[in-house]
Formats: C-alpha cells, structure tokens, sequence
C-alpha cells in the first residue's frame, strides 16, 4: 500500500512489504522510473525481508514542484525514509541512478547502512559530452519533445534481445513516461549532470559491497562495474547475463536470487 512522506524536497511516495521484524531492504529505483519497477524482487524477497520502496521525488508519485534536485536532495529523503520507518540501519540496493544516490548515501551516512548493491551503475561523474547530451535532452523536453524522449529512452534501457519477445515493456514504459511531469524529468537529469565522481571514495568504502552488471547493458557497460570492483576493498562482482540496464526487469529471478543470497550471507 502506498504511504506518503513529507520532506524538504517532496511529499514521497513509498511502501513497505513483509514483516517488520525481518532485515530491511531498502531499494532505489534508476531514472526515468519508479518503484514499480521492483515489482518481481518485491514477490520474490519479502517472505525472507522487510522491502521499502519508494518513488524518487519528481518521479511516480512522489512530487517536485521547484525543479531543483540533486543526489544528495535524493539522499536527504532517504535519510527521512528511514527516521521515519525508524530503520536504524538497513541493506541498500540502488540501480543506476539509484546507484549513483546510494554510493552518495554511503558515502554521507555509513552507519546507516549495512550492505550496499550497486547494480547497473557507475562511479564516474558525467564528461563534458554526457552534461551536453543531458542539457539537449532538457531543453528538448521543455520545447515540446516529450514523446521523442518518452520513446528514445524507452527503447534504450532495455536489451535489443528482450524487446523482440518482451515488446509490452517498452511499451509501458513510453506511456509511464509520458505520464511524468517534466519538471520531475529535467530536475533528475540535472541531479544527474550535477553529480560528483565518486572514485576516490571507492577505496574508503567499509561495507560489503555487491557489484552487478548486465552482459548486454549498453547505458552503463559491464567494464563499469568492473572498475568499481577493483577499487572497492570488499567488493564482488555478478555479471548477469543475457541483461540489459534493467537487470532485475529482464531477469528478475536471478537477479532476485542473487540479492537473496547476497543479503543473507
Ligand atoms: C538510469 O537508468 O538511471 C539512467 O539511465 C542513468 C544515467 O542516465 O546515467
């Protein structure tokens, strides 16, 4: 059931699953999505752990009015998530986007959490030609192109192989996009373009960390995770196979089990 939550930047949208006296997972969705996209690892994990998923603010039903976000806004609503649920310290896993809040969230707030997934993500602050690309991205979706970016991004996030047997999906997710309000939109791109390089951080990091990627990830390649691993002290790595960005969407039952696993060591 959804609740909500009112911050400094949102009136948050989140829910939570399974018993309260089980571990807690905490789980942060990846741009331009929403916690639905948790759906399977929310069936598959929460007779083992208590789930909180929650909408970023300006994405699903968590809203943005001034435009302006940034990870470590992102960070302070999770922070407020978690004082609210009165979650001392909890599991994290963030994909994506979410990857790039919850290695900030780590990296501001340790003794919040106890481990930490980094799935489909990337420590790397953006270059100058992804900030451009983001900019252009912005000021096409403020000058009538909503259903050009609803459509290209879509398309994008999810492998070439599982568009041929899965065309509902992007599909879905054109519609869900283009139901988005393009303040949420900008505002996280910008939170994006905004965001620190995190690699000197990488070496400091005194969790057990999980790396996964996906074999066929073309917005954020295996090479990335596999970066992070080697800097990261206790790190490990699970590349997926047969998965694009959306790992945990296009197999969710080995990503699920992976994270079950994972958690309970
Ligand atoms: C995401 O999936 O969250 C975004 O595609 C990540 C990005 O654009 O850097």
């Amino acid at each position: 059931m959804d609740q909500y939550l009112q911050t400094d930047n949102s009136r948050l949208c989140f829910s939570s699953f399974g018993e309260t006296n089980q571990e807690t997972i905490l789980f942060i969705h990846g741009f331009p999505l929403s916690k639905e996209t948790w759906e399977e690892q929310v069936k598959f994990l929460s007779p083992y752990f208590r789930i909180v998923t929650y909408d970023l603010c300006g994405l699903g039903n968590s809203s943005n009015e001034t435009g302006f976000v940034t990870i470590d806004s992102h960070v302070a609503d999770l922070i407020a998530i978690l004082d609210f649920l009165k979650l001392k310290k909890v599991n994290l896993i963030g994909l994506s986007m979410g990857g790039y809040i919850a290695l900030r969230a780590i990296n501001l707030f340790p003794e919040r959490f106890k481990s930490v997934i980094l799935s489909n993500t990337r420590a790397d602050a953006d270059s100058n030609e992804v900030k451009e690309k983001r900019f252009a991205q912005i000021a096409a979706l403020t000058s009538g192109g909503h259903a050009d970016f609803a459509q290209g991004t879509s398309m994008a996030l999810f492998s070439e192989d599982f568009r041929k047997t899965n065309f509902d999906k992007p599909l879905n997710l054109k519609k869900y996009i283009l139901s988005q309000s393009k303040i949420g939109l900008c505002g996280n791109i910008m939170a994006m373009a905004s965001r620190q390089d995190a690699n000197s951080f990488l070496a400091k990091i005194n969790l057990p960390v999980l790396v996964i990627t996906g074999d066929n990830d073309n917005v954020i390649p295996n090479k990335e995770g596999l970066k992070m691993k080697t800097l990261i002290p206790e790190a490990q790595i699970y590349q997926i196979k047969e998965a694009g960005h959306l790992s945990n969407i296009e197999q969710p039952v080995v990503f699920s089990k992976k994270v079950k696993e994972f958690f309970e060591s």
